[in-house]
């Protein structure tokens, strides 16, 4: 039987168009190797250029196509990206931020054997925006309660448990923000209750920042609240070769959004040589999501055979392919 899924596509500014374009002959690919598989293309405006063309950086009709499709893929947006993905992320509740980190064969990477998935609260904290601004002096209100803590925690410890993942590692800063990290932390202990076989620790975050350098390798999971995941996620690619290696799910009950870490890059837009990986990495975790299991696998085959016979690299991984060259490549070898 065939199965249909409706795939919202928000390509944005910047090099988000092209990694985009990139990725979505990719998942054509796959598609046509399942043979079972329909994805249908919706694709909707947000960023800096919807906000010059339609005076809105998220359009109503682009909030209303992603709330109406089976999953949506975004690529990145400019100047407005807080305009657009957190509201996004917020108004969806998209309350579980995921970001593995992974090193891949050939890639140029700080560090050997890391393979870590960072699971990121997504819906509060600092994020919320709440707060207020004097002249010359303002207020930001970190917001944590039990049931975001709860869920998020939860939500780790699935996933460590789905892939098999021996430990997690709460990350919070308990020791100085005690209103707020104490009810983190509680939660996540209550919830490392339920699951005996997943070893549980807890790390300070400067802590956790100096050892993601030192010794990047004892990290499996990691939860954390929203901003401390955001800082901690672009240490993270740092180790694995950047932002052009990782990708991310914004995921809720029933919804999710799959972005790449990295931004619009204003600076590379338009030369055609942003790496494309964590946006086809983006679209590999949407089919996981979306139950296929078997297209998933063949992105990610894709992506490590073409890296193992020696890709044409991007210049952000030291070499001088453009974002096309790449993403053929990855995308012959999955029609092979
Ligand atoms: C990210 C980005 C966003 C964030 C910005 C663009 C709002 O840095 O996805 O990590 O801070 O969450
Ligand atoms: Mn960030």
């Amino acid at each position: 039987m065939m199965r249909r899924y409706r795939i919202a596509v928000i390509p944005g500014d910047g090099i988000g168009p092209e990694v985009m374009s990139a990725t979505l002959p990719i998942l054509e690919a796959v598609v046509e190797k399942c043979g079972d598989l329909d994805l249908e293309f919706v694709t909707l405006q947000a960023g800096d250029r919807a906000k010059e063309e339609l005076g809105e950086a998220l359009p109503k009709e682009t909030l209303m196509g992603v709330e109406s499709c089976d999953a949506c893929l975004f690529a990145a947006v400019g100047r407005t990206a807080s305009e657009v993905i957190l509201p996004l992320r917020q108004r969806l509740d998209l309350y579980a931020n995921v970001r593995p980190a992974k090193v891949y064969p050939n890639i140029p990477t700080l560090a050997k054997g890391v393979d870590l998935v960072l699971v990121r609260e997504n819906t509060e904290d600092l994020y919320r925006r709440v707060g207020f601004r004097e002249r010359d002096w303002g207020v930001a209100l970190r917001i944590i309660t039990w049931r975001a803590s709860e869920r998020i925690a939860r939500y780790a410890f699935e996933l460590a448990r789905r892939e098999g993942r021996r430990r997690v590692t709460s990350v919070h800063k308990a020791n100085v923000l005690d209103f707020t990290d104490d009810i983190f932390l509680e939660a996540c202990r209550r919830v490392a209750d339920g699951y005996p076989e997943i070893e549980y620790e807890e790390m300070i975050v400067d802590t956790c920042a100096m050892k993601l350098v030192m010794n990047p390798e004892h990290f499996d999971v990691l939860v954390t609240t929203n901003i401390f995941g955001d800082i901690l996620s672009d240490l993270a690619a740092g180790l694995v070769g950047g932002l052009g290696m990782t990708p991310s799910g914004n995921i809720g009950e029933s919804r999710a959004i799959f972005e790449p870490v990295h931004g619009s890059a204003p600076d590379i837009a338009g030369k055609g040589i942003a790496n494309p990986i964590a946006m086809i990495l983006s679209a590999k975790m949407m089919l996981e999501w979306l139950g296929e299991a078997d297209a998933a696998h063949q992105v990610e085959r894709g992506v490590m055979r073409t890296l193992r016979e020696g890709a044409p690299l991007t210049p952000d991984l030291g070499g001088s392919a453009k974002t096309w060259e790449l993403a053929d490549a990855i995308r012959r070898n999955i029609l092979e």
